[in-house]
């Protein structure tokens, strides 16, 4: 290995803690990195993007690797490194804020008292009214289902279990007895049908795959239950937008995701959020840490982890 400082392309902007485990003694790193060794990105979609012929591995601070061509790498033997479990718990509370914000109205809620003019004479009896309004319902004692169970379909349904609710747990990929620590309470459900059935509230936590591209679609989403809630925080293209338009007009009662699609980005019934799930100071840092050590280690010594 000769003398010269490993060059990081960093596409996106990443947390300071993971920057600092590449010493500036042995690494230049930035946005305008020419000939880069590595690339170091966030959300950024690589998909279109020339990779340049000097990079010898790519670095995901996150989960997902749908933004980066992944075969292509790996046919020209360029290891995708990424930070499974790293941002685990922020997705985790992030669901939960989900199911309360759908169990308790809390976003129509927060529309009606935005717009109490301050200076009305009967402000009380206008506050009164939303409160019958807006009246909803506990989710302990409620079903929970739960499609995919990785680290953070785990982490969900322990908590979930822990708020009271009845889980249901299902992997289109993975046995679930195979799961990463899932809770001894947990219900197995044979497909995704079933936890469409049975369940209250339905979250999903698979990785955008062939396989799981329109996991919920026109033909399946009718099997929800009357006034079901379904949350969607694993990627746009898991969920069929249309078909979850048509359900909000039969038994869908809240559509919750992180994808403002074009579809449902004003229905009424939706709550859409900018990609906020991993997006807390805490999964950032453990993202970026998690993934700088790794294209560390890999371009040091050659190690592979992750990949
Ligand atoms: C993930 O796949 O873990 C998330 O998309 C991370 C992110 O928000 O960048």
């Amino acid at each position: 290995m000769d003398n010269q400082p490993f060059r990081v392309l960093v596409l996106n902007q990443i947390s300071q803690k993971g920057l600092q485990r590449l010493p500036a003694e042995r690494y230049v790193a930035g946005k305008d990195v020419a000939e880069p060794d590595a690339v170091l990105v966030r959300s950024a979609d690589m998909h279109g993007m020339e990779i340049p012929a000097s990079v010898k591995a790519i670095g995901r601070a996150g989960a997902g690797t749908n933004n980066i061509p992944v075969k292509a790498m790996s046919a020209r033997g360029v290891p995708v490194f990424n930070a499974p479990g790293a941002n685990a718990n922020a997705v985790k509370e992030l669901v939960l804020a989900g199911m309360l914000i759908a169990a308790r109205n809390l976003a129509p809620a927060q529309r009606f008292v935005g717009q109490l003019d301050p200076a009305a004479q009967d402000l009380d009896t206008l506050v009164e009214d939303g409160k019958k309004n807006f009246a909803g319902s506990e989710l302990a004692g409620q079903t929970l289902g739960i499609v995919g169970l990785g680290k953070i379909g785990c982490l969900v349904a322990d908590a979930a279990i822990k708020l009271g609710m009845n889980v249901l747990g299902h992997d289109p990929e993975i046995t679930v007895d195979a799961a990463w620590s899932l809770p001894a309470q947990v219900k197995k459900a044979a497909s995704v049908a079933e936890v469409l059935r049975s369940a209250n509230f339905v979250t999903l936590h698979v990785p955008l795959v062939d396989a799981t591209r329109d996991l919920v679609n026109q033909k399946n989403i009718g099997l929800l239950r009357k006034g079901a809630v379904l949350l969607n925080f694993s990627r746009e293209g898991v969920v069929n937008d249309a078909a979850v338009l048509a359900a909000l007009d039969a038994q869908l009662s809240w559509y919750v995701c992180d994808f403002p699609g074009p579809a449902i980005l004003r229905h009424p019934r939706v709550v859409a959020l900018p990609h906020l799930g991993a997006s807390t100071r805490e999964a950032e840092e453990n993202c970026a840490v998690m993934v700088a050590d790794q294209l560390r280690d890999y371009l040091e010594h050659g190690n592979v982890a992750n990949a």
